[in-house]
Formats: C-alpha cells, sequence, structure tokens
C-alpha cells in the first residue's frame, strides 16, 4: 500500500466529513502557516533522524520496537483528525463500537466462552486492571508471579497495597508449578500471573499447569500475555513455526488475560488490552460519572476502565488492521510464524558453535538469547557490553541488540562450565519481531560472530 495516497485519503476523508457541518472560521490565536511550520520542521524531522535507532529495519534487533504497520497509521490519523474519546459513547461513538468488536475478536482468538474487556494505554495499566480485580476478589491475599514475570507485577501490586510473591522458575526461565504449588500450599495467595511470554527470554510460563496447580488451591490466574499472547495463533500449527498448544489452550479457562497490541498487534504505542473471562467483574468498576453517560444505556467503556480518557484513534487503527490482517493463522499468523522461523534459524546457526558466540536457551517465541565466549561469567559480561557497544557505533554498517542482565544461577543451570566470578552477567539479546528477519538472520548472526571475534 502507497502510506502517503492513505494519509491523504484520510485527511481527505474527514475534511469532507467536516464540510457537512456548518462553516466557521478557525480561531486567529490558532493559526501557523506553512512557512512558519517549514521553519521548525526541519529541525524537528532532523531530531527524529539523529535522536533514534532505524527500529524500521531488520539490523535492528534490540529492544520490543518496530514501526506500526501502515493501515495502522492511516486508520489513527483518520480517526485522531476527530480525536474522539472511548471513556464515554457520546465521546466517541463509533470509535467505541470499533474498540468492542477488535476485543471481541481478541477474546475470540484466546477462545474465551465469554469475556468483558477493553483497551488500555499500554499493557503496564492493562495488567493493573486485572491485579485490580484480582484484589477485589480476594482482599488481602497475595499475588505470586514467577521469577521473570515483569517488573511491574510487583509495583502494581505495591500500589493495590497487595503482597507480591515470587515462585521459581525452572531451567528455561518458565514458571515451576512444583515450587508454584508449594507458595500456594502456605495459602497467602489469591491470584497467580502466569506470564506466556517473558520480556528477557520469551519464555512461555506452562499455563496448563499453572492453571490445574491453582484451581486444586482454589485460586485464581491472571495470564499476562502482553509480549506473547499473539503467538497463540501459531498453537498447534503443524510446520515449524508452530507451538505447543496446552499452555495456550488453557488460557481460555483462565480468570483473565493481557495482550499487547501495540507489540505484536502492529499498532503504535497507547494501545494495551485486558479481558476477563467472567463478565460479571465489571461490577468493581462500578462509580458515578455526573458528566457523561449521558447519552446511551449501553455500555460506555469507561464504565469498565480505570482510565477515564483514552484514544478512540487507538481503537479506530486496531480495527481497521484487524479487517485486513486478523488476529488468526492466515492473518497476523504469517507475521509472527516469520519471526519465530528467524528465532530458529538464528539459533540453529549459535548451537552449530563455530563461531564465539553460543546460545544462550533455546528460543520459545522469536526472542534470541546468547554469549560471546569467556571463561568466567565477568567476561562475558564485558564482551557482551563490547560486542553490543561496537555493533551500534559502527558508522558503516551499524546493527542493534540488546543485553539482558542473568544471575550467576541462572547462567549455570544452561551452561555450567563457565566460573562464576560475579553474581550475574550480560548476555546479548535479540528480539526478532518484524517478519523481515528471517531473511536477514544469516547476515546478523555472521556480523555478530565477526564483532564477538573483535
Ligand atoms: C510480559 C510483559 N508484561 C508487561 C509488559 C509491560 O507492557 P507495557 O510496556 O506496554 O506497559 C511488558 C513489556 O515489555 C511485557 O513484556
Amino acid at each position: 500500500m502507497d502510506l502517503k495516497r492513505w494519509l491523504d485519503g484520510a485527511a481527505t476523508a474527514i475534511a469532507d466529513w467536516q464540510a457537512g457541518f456548518a462553516p466557521f472560521t478557525a480561531h486567529p490565536s490558532l493559526q501557523v502557516s506553512d512557512e512558519q511550520l517549514a521553519g521548525v520542521f526541519a529541525e524537528f524531522t532532523d531530531r527524529l533522524g539523529a535522536g533514534n535507532y532505524p527500529y524500521f529495519h531488520p539490523d535492528y534487533a534490540g529492544q520490543m520496537l518496530k514501526p506500526p504497520h501502515p493501515v495502522a497509521v492511516a486508520g489513527y490519523l483518520a480517526a485522531m483528525l476527530i480525536n474522539p474519546n472511548n471513556h464515554a459513547l457520546d465521546g466517541g461513538r463509533a470509535t467505541s463500537e470499533m474498540e468492542k468488536e477488535a476485543v471481541a475478536q481478541l477474546a475470540a482468538m484466546f477462545g474465551l466462552p465469554a469475556h468483558l474487556g477493553h483497551l488500555t494505554s499500554s499493557g503496564t495499566i492493562a495488567n493493573l486492571e486485572a491485579l485490580y480485580v484480582a484484589r477485589e476478589l480476594s482482599p488481602g491475599r497475595a499475588i505470586a508471579c514467577s521469577e521473570e514475570a515483569h517488573y511491574t507485577h510487583a509495583r502494581m501490586a505495591g500500589l493495590l497495597g497487595i503482597p507480591a510473591v515470587k515462585v521459581a522458575v525452572d531451567e528455561r526461565g518458565r514458571m515451576d508449578p512444583a515450587a508454584l504449588d508449594e507458595v500456594l500450599a502456605r495459602g497467602e495467595v489469591g491470584t497467580v500471573v502466569a506470564t506466556a511470554g517473558t520480556t528477557g527470554l520469551g519464555a512461555i510460563d506452562p499455563v496448563h499447569e499453572i492453571l490445574a496447580v491453582a484451581r486444586r488451591h482454589a485460586v485464581r490466574v491472571h495470564v499476562d500475555a502482553a509480549y506473547g499472547g499473539f503467538f497463540t495463533v501459531l498453537a498447534g500449527r503443524a510446520d515449524r513455526a508452530g507451538l505447543e498448544p496446552a499452555p495456550w489452550r488453557a488460557i481460555s479457562e483462565c480468570d483473565s488475560v493481557v495482550v499487547d497490541p501495540h507489540k505484536h498487534g502492529l499498532q503504535p504505542y497507547g494501545c494495551g488490552a485486558v479481558l476477563f473471562t467472567d463478565p460479571s467483574v465489571g461490577r468493581f468498576y462500578l462509580h458515578d460519572s455526573p458528566y457523561t453517560y449521558f447519552t446511551s444505556d449501553e455500555l460506555h467503556l469507561g464504565e469498565i476502565s480505570l482510565e477515564c480518557s483514552r484514544a478512540g484513534a487507538a481503537a479506530a487503527a486496531l480495527w481497521l488492521t484487524f479487517r485486513l490482517l486478523p488476529p488468526d493463522r492466515d492473518g497476523l499468523g504469517e507475521v509472527l510464524a516469520a519471526g519465530r522461523r528467524a528465532a530458529l534459524d538464528w539459533a540453529a546457526l549459535l548451537a552449530a558453535g563455530d563461531g564465539p558466540l553460543s546460545l544462550y536457551q533455546p528460543p520459545d517465541l522469536d526472542i534470541v538469547s546468547y554469549f560471546p565466549a569467556a571463561q568466567t561469567l565477568s567476561g562475558v559480561d564485558a564482551a557482551s557490553a563490547r560486542v553490543l557497544a561496537a555493533g551500534m557505533n559502527d558508522p558503516q554498517d551499524p546493527v542493534f541488540v540488546s543485553t539482558l542482565r542473568v544471575t550467576a544461577d541462572a547462567f549455570a543451570r544452561r551452561h555450567p562450565g563457565i566460573s562464576a566470578d560475579a553474581g550475574g552477567a550480560r548476555i546479548l539479546r535479540s528480539v526478532l519481531m518484524k517478519p523481515e528477519s528471517e531473511d536477514r538472520v544469516a547476515l546478523l548472526h555472521d556480523r555478530m560472530q565477526r564483532l564477538a571475534a573483535g
């Protein structure tokens, strides 16, 4: 698609819509001439160019970052020109409907039999909502999450005034169900948070086993699938991109799930989602808003969310994207499968072990972890930092990866041969979120090997 054509199409469509209302003159205080804008726009775009890494390029394989799909950009722009607010139906009539439809597609993706859900401004806020409901349902009881869970769970539990208990992980960074059983036997926990795709390694907690343990103790389960959630469309797929289905299928029996369309859903930032399997939890959101909710008795999304104002444009962009690339096997599935194959290919090259880099652990999703050869952990740490910096700062052929700090214990469980002379080490990590990574992996691997060889 030609983005410029559709940006123009968005502006034209909204101008045509506006032309159907009585004409008025824009206030002089708001007027900016094209010449004035040209004066600062060049500086602005220069700063954007000089001050950013090339997140769009497959040689950027650092953090969980990539530009939104052009369809989402066109959808966001069109709706943003109206700037609806999905708090209340009177503020975001069309986009609230779009949000409900897009959220229903997410619910169908996870196979939820019933749902109550909405978009949020981020995965953190979506998880906060799930933990808020967890607290309301079991006041005073803790949440339990793995040692590898996103750092915000403990922070949000603190904010909600409930304890957060850490559960040990196995040698692949997944929550250990036996350790969970011991924690739950103490009777302090009301909700377990399972992570379907950890931030560091993309590890998938065994949601099905966690669910069985939790139910034995009459404890709720929330799934943080902020990063991994869309990979559910690859569950049970027969080819090599396919994922073991059991953890994904179990999500439909859990109590809530969070997924971030601004990660693998091709959306711009400002788009997380939380879904509950019991719609009656909506009662915990009951509040009075004397200034809104007056045009309709239908559900206003503000009635079931902690946030007040939210961008209707985020819902519009997601809705439009899902019309063309739906969250199923043939739509987003093809995008995710390419990233997954890229990770498998790179892992195979690393595992072949014919250079200075070694695979840290096999990838569960599209995140590859590896480290430069060294005798000691401090040697691994220093070499990782050097390789990262050398790649980023190469003016001719830059390559961008990230580092991940792992503990000495976690490292030793995977690679016992390296002397633990420090409490932990940075290793290298590549997030292969872009489907274009698949064709680039051999080059990236070769480039990183040469950097590691010094
Ligand atoms: C597993 C997981 N949970 C939660 C979050 C937080 O999401 P956000 O950055 O959208 O607030 C992240 C972010 O990377 C994540 O990977």
